[in-house]
């Protein structure tokens, strides 16, 4: 007897259904692959029925070995994070054409679920950095079959030819094979989440590719869908389309073509989430009269790069989003390019970034700004970026606060109800606006009655609150105090007063909260105060007193308004 006829069985009628349905429902959210769903202009990567907040880790490019993986998972314990991202080598996977080898992908899965982990697979395919150099052996050694891009010079680049249906064939009945693979070791465990379809695309060495099929296709003009999704009548050719960047965004088009492709025959297998990371145009600074960086040298041309995000969106549906990898302290570009890539038709995610102390405050931003995860590069103890168990703190302080608290973080970001202030040089106080309710957030400590709250030394100050119900709010932040107040225009035209209820410090656990202490003078009277190396997070109840119901303020002493 399956467990419904049991349950129709020993209850009444009325009370069988509604828990069969229940059930049926939870059943289908369980079952239900790892999806994108919109909320307007805001996205969550659902899994298992949930938004899911990815804090993510990234291991080092030769870390996916057996031999290897005995230090990844300290790493990634010790950073906090809920998801390893993990390359698939194509070369391992198909060393020999048709012959396909799952060992590693599996060692991969079961580590990540002994650990505890989600998983995000690399697939070092046709790109990898701008180049070929994950392709199999029997790819690299024939380039009759399998052509390479060619340079306006007439240089064979160690670049794949994206104008090549033999090299799309190989990495599609490639690709496949995988996701055929992870329908069938996991399609129901989900340890997978996400899918990242090659890595940081496009070329080096060349602007566009010059092969005798290329130029075929270059002279041919603009496909149709392009030109009319891009809003470009009677443009028909590149260069009348694009003047000087033509040869740049026929190689974008190349390009997402071909991954847009890829992906697709993976997704007629399993449907995960598919992205794409970015090698992101950075701006020249090394020379003033430099005004742009150029492409096929500074970044790998024809790449999800700011300029042509429009082309690969309509060259490539597959692929639910283009993630910038962020490689820099410049907190003004990091905005910058949050804005170019947090789009209603683009979740935003960082799948890669440094090491370095903007990690934390560059997290804060992202997630004020909707992101559905963010992850930095090189966690593991390999020794290539990190020595054994030395994972600094600074890296460490961040996901171990959210980390508790991922799916009411993430669902609460889903519903818009989520905001953060991150610290900017010269502005040590910046105010969250939530309705008739201002959090004013004051960054550096000490911070002396009277004066302006001092900054930090990095400028990295970071707070973050979500409002979890009405005049109610968690809260969390480092090296920031946080107060709450009526906004001005409301607080002045009622008369009202806003005061603290409770403010308890505590987590939740299993998605329930769970308070440890009562904050109460000293830890509430000036703000809540989140110092470095002292993690917490307080859940705050207010409430307002309307003045005017105890008599005019005007005549009372002390209450004028
Ligand atoms: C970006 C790439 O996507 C990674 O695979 C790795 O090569 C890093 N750069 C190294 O900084």
């Amino acid at each position: 007897m399956s467990s419904m006829d049991y349950l129709a069985r020993i209850l009444k009628p009325g009370t069988a259904l509604a828990l069969a349905a229940l059930f049926a429902s939870l059943l289908n959210a369980q079952n239900t692959a790892p999806h994108f769903e919109r909320n307007g202009d805001r996205h969550a990567l659902i899994v298992d029925g949930k938004p899911f907040l990815l804090l993510g880790a990234q291991i080092n490019n030769s870390s996916s070995w057996e031999g290897t993986l005995p230090q990844i998972w300290p790493a990634l314990a010790d950073l906090h994070a809920n998801t390893v991202e993990a390359p698939v080598y194509w070369e391992r996977l198909e060393p020999a054409k048709g012959q396909f080898e799952f060992g590693d992908v599996d060692r991969l899965i079961l580590g990540a679920r002994e650990h505890n982990l989600h998983l995000v697979l690399l697939w070092f395919g046709t790109w990898k950095n701008g180049q070929n150099h994950y392709v199999p052996e029997w790819v690299k050694s024939d380039v009759k079959q399998y052509p390479r891009e060619i340079s306006a010079r007439g240089k064979l680049l160690d670049v794949m030819s994206p104008s090549s249906s033999n090299n799309l064939a190989a990495d599609k009945q490639a690709f496949a094979m995988l996701l055929r693979h992870l329908k069938s070791f996991d399609g129901t465990q989900h340890t997978v989440i996400m899918i990242q379809v090659e890595n940081e695309s496009g070329a080096i060495g060349t602007i566009r590719d010059h092969s005798p099929d290329a130029d075929k296709q270059f002279a041919a003009g603009i496909p149709a869908e392009l030109a009319q999704s891009l809003h470009l009548p009677g443009k028909s050719s590149w260069t009348s389309a694009f003047g000087a960047d033509a040869d740049e965004r026929f190689a974008a088009y190349q390009t997402a073509h071909y991954i847009g492709q890829v992906a697709g025959a993976g997704k007629a297998e399993y449907a995960l989430p598919m992205y794409c990371n970015v090698w992101i145009t950075y701006p020249v600074h090394a020379l003033e009269n430099r005004d742009r960086a150029s492409a096929g040298q500074e970044y790998p041309s024809g790449g999800p790069q700011q300029a042509n995000i429009n082309i690969w969106k309509v060259a490539a549906p597959a692929i639910d989003l283009l993630g910038p990898d962020f490689y820099s302290d410049d907190f003004s570009l990091f905005k910058e390019v949050v804005h170019d890539y947090a789009r209603p038709d683009n979740p935003l995610f960082i799948p890669e970034t440094a090491l370095s102390k903007s990690f934390g405050r560059d997290l804060y931003y992202a997630l004020g700004a909707g992101a559905i995860g963010f992850s930095p590069f090189g966690v593991d103890y390999t020794g290539w970026t990190l020595k054994a168990h030395q994972l600094p703190n600074f890296l460490a302080q961040d996901f171990a606060i959210l980390a508790p608290m991922e799916d009411v973080l993430a669902q609460l970001n889903f519903d818009g109800k989520l905001q953060t202030a991150v610290e900017t040089p010269g502005e040590p106080r910046k105010i969250i606006h939530f309705g008739d309710i201002d959090a004013v957030v004051s960054f550096g400590f000490p911070q002396h009655d009277g004066e302006q709250p001092p900054g930090t030394h990095d400028a990295d100050g970071r707070a973050l609150v979500a409002e979890t119900g009405p005049m109610e709010f968690v809260v969390t932040g480092v090296d920031a105090s946080i107060s709450f107040r009526v906004t001005k225009t409301f607080g002045d035209a009622h008369n009202e007063q806003l005061e603290i209820l409770t403010a308890n410090q505590g987590q939740y656990k299993q998605g329930r909260w769970q308070t440890e202490r009562i904050w109460n003078g000293d830890q509430t009277d000036r703000g809540l105060n989140f110092h470095q190396d002292q993690p917490a997070v307080v859940r705050i109840r207010l409430h307002t007193i309307p003045l005017h119901v105890l008599g005019s303020a005007s005549n009372r002493p002390g209450l004028q308004p």
